[in-house]
Parts: structure tokens; C-alpha cells; sequence
């Protein structure tokens, strides 16, 4: 038998009403403060990510999946979507429109890392991304905007956000130095892929999860200590904005994240309960990178979220999703009947089944119980030779009759009904069946 590849999963059809109207709420939130949806490509040029993401970043050194098209080129599955997303805005000329340009998009992302629980090598992210704006108070906005995306999910109060400043590219160096000044006389009693980083990326040394690197990691110097005039006056005002907008936060000198086009605010959401893997968001401000990739000096912030993270958090089970009816003929001539009623309803978009007319009454009503319909609807000879057909509750086995001239209309009508309960929030996106895959896809 052919399997998946390790570390990807397939995303079932499987649906979670809960988290479906959760999701539509963050999808709400995004777009009140003003974002718009950017669909981008799943593979690029291998130089955008290593120009863009850092070469002696672990993503760019380690974890890409890259080959060679059938052309020749090099190309990548995207390990992230920021370096995409500015590459676009760069190629369609984003940047003579008011700014910021807000842009948020989501789907799968590729890193070759070692998977265990809420770590893959296919894996998604909702991303988002201000750009053309150096102020600082939206930095505070964009984390404002990932709380409250938090807060809708209703996890608000089992994270931890936690916010730094990794002051500019022109100040870093002088912090740098100070640091790798302070670990030399330690090297030894480093790990050895921290040795290995104070010659090639020693902030990252910060980040080090190693037990025996921790005490030494305590007494590094604070980069707070060492930042410019400038990004310390940023920094203070983003704290006051957030501050101000009742946003708790931990400050973390230590926070440097991952990719090296960070500059200024950095910021990631943490928790305690998925052990290791304790990144559930994480983001910051990248002013010179779209520079950097050919385009306008054009400064920018935004953060991903780890979808599979947020769905394990949620922990919630998934249920299936179920039609509103299961239309019952008992026979061929009722078939007949009711499937132009089963057409029109679906036209309606009202999710209805329709049984064959083969099978005997019980056994098709114990595939509606099974299917989740709230409705069976029956009908046979004696209900044809009336113009009828039974509608029967399926919680409370209720029946009443309706003619079979308005059975589609009765259908629109339990349609509309059960949309008002949320029933059908499950049937209401392509993008929110994605997410409900990945929720039951992430609790196997
Ligand atoms: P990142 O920290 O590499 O940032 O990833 C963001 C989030 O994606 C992480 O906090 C984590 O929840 C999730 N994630 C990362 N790797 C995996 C994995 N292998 N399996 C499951 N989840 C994972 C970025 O990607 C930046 N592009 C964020 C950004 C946007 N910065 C500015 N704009």
C-alpha cells in the first residue's frame, strides 16, 4: 500500500461546526481592520527564499524542499509566505496604492523538519502582512489584530504573548559583537550547534532550547541595552499603544526568531500545552526587505499563524457534516418524484441526500440518523397516489405531511432554518472546509 509521505497528512471531509464558525469569526477579524486576501504560488524561485529568508537561516540551510524543474530552474515549495507575498506586491506595483497595504492569505506551507505532534513537513498557516508603513503604532496594531484573532477562537486566555526589539540592521551589529565579546570565553561549554553559531548567526544562540546553554544564555547581554536612540523610541511606543489597548505582554529580550529579516518588533504567541512545540504565531517588522528583493524601500510587518497549533489547542471533536434531509423514495416512481425536489433544493444550496429507492424504510432511516440529517423525508405509493410526502423530524421522530408540489420549497425553507441555528455554517466556504480538514486532520 502507497502512504503518505511522512510529516503530510491528508485533510478529510470531515467538518467541526464549532470551529468553522470560529473560523469565520477570524476571518472577520482580519478583515475589519482592513486586510485582503492574496492567494500566492505553493512554489517559487529558490533565490526568492534564500535572498529573502537568510542563507544561514535552519529554513533556508536545512529545510527546504527544492529541484530542479524540467527547465532547469531551481525552484522551492514555500517553507513561508512572507517572501511571496512581498515578491508580488513588488511584481504587481502594490506599492502606489494608500499604505499601509494590508494583505493576509492562507494554505500550505513545506519545511523537511523532524515531525512529531504540531510539527509537519506540510503544514498552514494564516499569514498577514502591513506594508509601506514604518509607524510604530501599527506594529501595536497588527498584534492588537492577532490577539483578537485569538480572542474570537476564544483562546485569548491560554496564550502568552510575548514582544521584543531587535533594533535596526544599521545598530545590530554593535549588539553582536557585544554578544559574541561575552560567549567567547563560554564556547566550550556551549552546545555544539551553538559553537557552531557564534561564528555564523550567534543571535540565534538566544533562541537555543539546549538545558547546559541556558545558564549562559541568562547572563548574555540584554540587546534592549544596546539598541539605537531611534529604535528604542519605537519600541517604548509600541508598548505604550499596546499599553493602551489593554494588550497583555511579557517583554523578551531573548525573543529573535527564526528568519533573518526581522528588524525592529518582533513578536510570537506561546503556550504551555503543546510541550515543545510552543510557537502558535510569531511575527515581526522586516523594513529593507522588500529593498532587498529588487522592489521599493518600502518598510513592512505582519506574523503566520500555525493553523494545526491553534486546531490542537482548540481540541474540540470533529462531527460530521451532515445533510439537512435525507429525501426517502420508497421505489422507482417515487425516486422519480423526488429528485427534481432534491435538484432545486440543492440549487437553493440546501445540502439534501437522496436514497435510490432500493432499500427497505428502516434501513434508510437508520442511514439518515447515521448521515446526521434533521430531516427524513418519505415517500411511497399511498404518499404518490395523495400528491404527499412525510417530513419526519429525526430527533423526535415528528411527521407531518407536505404536498409534493411545494417539497422543494418546504426543503429551502428546513434549509434556511437550520442556516439560522449555524447548522450549516459547515457548508459555508471552500476556505472553511480547508480549516475544518485541518482540525480533524490534527487530531488523529
Ligand atoms: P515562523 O515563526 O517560521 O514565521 O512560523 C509561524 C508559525 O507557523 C509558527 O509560530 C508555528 O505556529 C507555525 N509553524 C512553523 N513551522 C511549523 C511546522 N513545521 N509545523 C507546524 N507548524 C509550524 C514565519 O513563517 C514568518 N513568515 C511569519 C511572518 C509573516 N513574519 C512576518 N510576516
Amino acid at each position: 500500500m502507497i502512504k503518505a509521505v511522512r510529516g503530510v497528512r491528508d485533510i478529510l471531509p470531515v467538518g467541526d461546526t464549532a470551529l468553522a464558525a470560529r473560523r469565520g469569526a477570524a476571518r472577520r477579524v482580519f478583515e475589519a481592520y482592513g486586510y485582503r486576501e492574496i492567494r500566492v504560488p505553493l512554489f517559487e524561485r529558490t533565490e526568492l527564499f534564500a535572498r529573502g529568508i537568510g542563507d544561514e537561516t535552519d529554513i533556508v540551510k536545512k529545510e527546504m524542499y527544492t529541484f530542479e524543474d524540467r527547465g532547469g530552474d531551481s525552484l522551492t515549495l514555500r517553507p513561508e509566505a512572507t517572501a511571496c507575498v512581498l515578491r508580488a506586491y513588488i511584481e504587481h506595483g502594490f506599492q502606489v496604492e494608500p499604505k499601509p497595504v494590508r494583505l493576509y492569505t492562507m494554505g500550505p506551507m513545506f519545511r523537511y523538519e523532524r515531525p512529531q505532534a504540531g510539527r509537519y513537513r506540510q503544514f498552514h498557516q494564516a499569514n498577514v502582512e502591513a506594508l509601506g508603513e514604518t509607524h510604530p503604532a501599527l506594529d501595536a496594531e497588527v498584534i492588537a489584530m492577532l490577539m483578537d484573532f485569538f480572542g474570537a477562537l476564544g483562546l485569548a486566555d491560554r496564550l502568552e504573548l510575548r514582544v521584543n526589539s531587535i533594533g535596526d540592521a544599521g545598530t545590530r551589529p554593535v549588539y553582536v559583537s557585544r554578544l559574541v565579546e561575552y560567549l567567547g570565553p563560554h564556547r566550550s561549554e556551549l552546545c555544539g550547534e551553538c559553537q557552531a553559531r557564534i561564528d555564523r548567526n550567534p543571535l540565534r544562540i538566544l533562541d537555543c532550547k539546549t538545558p547546559g546553554c541556558q545558564p549562559i544564555i541568562e547572563k548574555a547581554p540584554s540587546i534592549l541595552d544596546s539598541l539605537s536612540p531611534e529604535a528604542t523610541e519605537h519600541f517604548d511606543s509600541v508598548r505604550r499603544s499596546l499599553d493602551a489597548m489593554g494588550i497583555d505582554y511579557a517583554v523578551d529580550p531573548r525573543l529573535v526568531r527564526g528568519l533573518d529579516y526581522y528588524v525592529r518588533t518582533t513578536f510570537e504567541v506561546l503556550t504551555t500545552e503543546l510541550g515543545s512545540q510552543n510557537a502558535v504565531a510569531g511575527g515581526g517588522r522586516y523594513d529593507g526587505l522588500i529593498a532587498q528583493l529588487d522592489g521599493p524601500a518600502d518598510p513592512g510587518i505582519g506574523f503566520a499563524i500555525g493553523l494545526e497549533r491553534v486546531v490542537l489547542l482548540l481540541g474540540e471533536e470533529a462531527r460530521a457534516a451532515g445533510p439537512v434531509a435525507l429525501l426517502i423514495p420508497l421505489g422507482e416512481a417515487a425516486l422519480q418524484r423526488l429528485m427534481p425536489a432534491a435538484r432545486r433544493a440543492r440549487q437553493g444550496g440546501v445540502p439534501v441526500e437522496l436514497a435510490y429507492g432500493i432499500r427497505k424504510l428502516p434501513r434508510e432511516l437508520e442511514r439518515a440518523n447515521r448521515l446526521g440529517a434533521a430531516w427524513a423525508v418519505i415517500a411511497g405509493d399511498n404518499e404518490l397516489a395523495r400528491g404527499e410526502a412525510v417530513v419526519r423530524e429525526m430527533s423526535s421522530g415528528a411527521q407531518r405531511h407536505v404536498p409534493l408540489e411545494t417539497l422543494a420549497e418546504e426543503l429551502l425553507r428546513l434549509g434556511a432554518r437550520g442556516r439560522s441555528r449555524g447548522t450549516l455554517e459547515r457548508h459555508a466556504s471552500v476556505s472553511d472546509a480547508y480549516l475544518r480538514g485541518v482540525a480533524t486532520e490534527s487530531r488523529r
